[in-house]
């Protein structure tokens, strides 16, 4: 199934490290950051698990949840669970999905034939309380992910929800923000503070305070 931003992530029940959970009852009205690894007990993974443990009081900041998914069975995730603590010094704190059967994987399409075998790849979506999807990122299965970069991208969405704002590249809070091109340079004088027009589709503005 092909998903786009901006469609509802598909509702599931699957077990999970918590115990059995349905993905939009759990996520309630939280934003949720739904990833997939390709297999427990493997370096990679146990790496990026253990740094979003880590982040759990930035996700926590930002009304955030996060839930992991692998096809390998319930079993194996309490048997791995552990090894994340160790390895990261910081205890599983989220659910760990098993998706022995691939349901999920395959209404998310996170397995890729051409990655070579058919565990998920590294998949992030990015969902906002309405359950709509906002964000989609694949990565191949030999290179973890960037989580700051996942925090930075749900700031952004949070701060252009909130005003008529773009972000530009590598923008991070506190950075001066790009007025929307929908909004007239003279709403945004009103508007915001520091209106700079570059060009009349590029005008700088500082970031409304939340
Ligand atoms: C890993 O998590 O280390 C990994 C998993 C599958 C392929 C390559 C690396």
């Amino acid at each position: 199934m092909s998903l786009h931003l901006g469609d509802t992530a598909p509702d599931f029940t699957a077990m999970t490290t918590d115990g059995e959970i349905s993905f939009h009852e759990w996520k309630k009205d939280s934003w949720a950051v739904f990833f997939s690894h390709p297999a427990d007990f493997t370096p990679v993974c146990t790496t990026e698990l253990g740094r979003t443990a880590a982040l759990e009081s930035e996700f926590a900041q930002r009304n955030t949840k996060a839930i992991a998914l692998s096809v390998d069975p319930i079993e194996d995730h309490h048997g791995w669970a552990p090894d994340i603590g160790e390895v990261s010094g910081t205890a599983l704190n989220f659910p760990i999905i098993a998706d022995p059967d691939r349901t999920v994987a395959e209404l998310y399409d996170m397995i890729h034939p051409g990655e070579g075998d058919t565990s998920t790849v590294r998949s992030v979506f990015i969902v906002d309380p309405s359950n709509a999807i906002r964000l989609s990122l694949t990565y191949p299965k030999s290179v973890g992910r960037n989580f700051d970069e996942i925090v930075r991208v749900i700031d952004a969405l949070q701060a252009t929800d909130a005003a008529s704002i773009a972000t530009p590249a590598d923008w991070v809070p506190g950075d001066r923000v790009i007025v929307s091109p929908a909004m007239s340079t003279e709403d945004a004088l009103a508007t915001f503070d520091n209106v700079e027009e570059i060009k009349p589709y590029l005008r700088w503005a500082d970031a409304p305070s939340s």
